[in-house]
């Protein structure tokens, strides 16, 4: 499927599946897609921001109060011209706050204030059978 001129942001959490996120930019980037790249602290433990930004060509975002956005709304801005969000792997943590509609980091503040559909994909074989029993698993808001 091409996706030439679409705007996706990938977001990435803490889970061991993050390396996995490397390919998936790189096959969206292949497909056409203009890739943005927003990481959980947790998420760079697991792979560095400068391996999505060589994949992607495009500076990664981590930080909600990032000075490089003029006027402070990054937050904003970054979801507000995508047209669509995935979040891929998304943390039992995160998809927690997503259900309550928490935003205190840059990811899910980012995905409370978009306009876009947001697609969450949870790995696959989760240790955490709570978040199992209330999530499929993937799912989209
Ligand atoms: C080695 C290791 C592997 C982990 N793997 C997972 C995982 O697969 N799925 C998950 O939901 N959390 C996993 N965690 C826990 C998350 O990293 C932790 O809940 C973190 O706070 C998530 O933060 P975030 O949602 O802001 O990215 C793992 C932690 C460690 C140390």
């Amino acid at each position: 499927m091409a996706l030439t001129g679409k705007r996706i942001l990938l977001g990435l959490t803490g889970g061991i599946a993050a390396y996995k996120a490397a390919e998936l930019a790189r096959l969206l980037v292949k497909r056409g897609a203009d890739v943005r790249v927003a990481m959980t602290q947790a998420a760079t433990r697991f792979i560095t921001p400068t391996t999505l930004q060589a994949l992607t060509g495009q500076a990664v975002w981590t930080d909600l109060w990032d000075p490089r956005v003029d006027d402070a709304m990054g937050h904003i801005e970054l979801s507000r011209d995508r047209d669509l969000i995935v979040v891929a792997p998304a943390s039992a943590d995160f998809m927690a706050k997503l259900a309550n509609g928490l935003a205190d980091d840059l990811l899910s503040s980012l995905c409370l204030a978009r306009r876009c559909p947001l697609v969450v994909a949870p790995p696959p074989r989760s240790r955490h059978s709570s978040r199992r029993r209330r999530f499929p698993a993937s799912a989209c808001w």
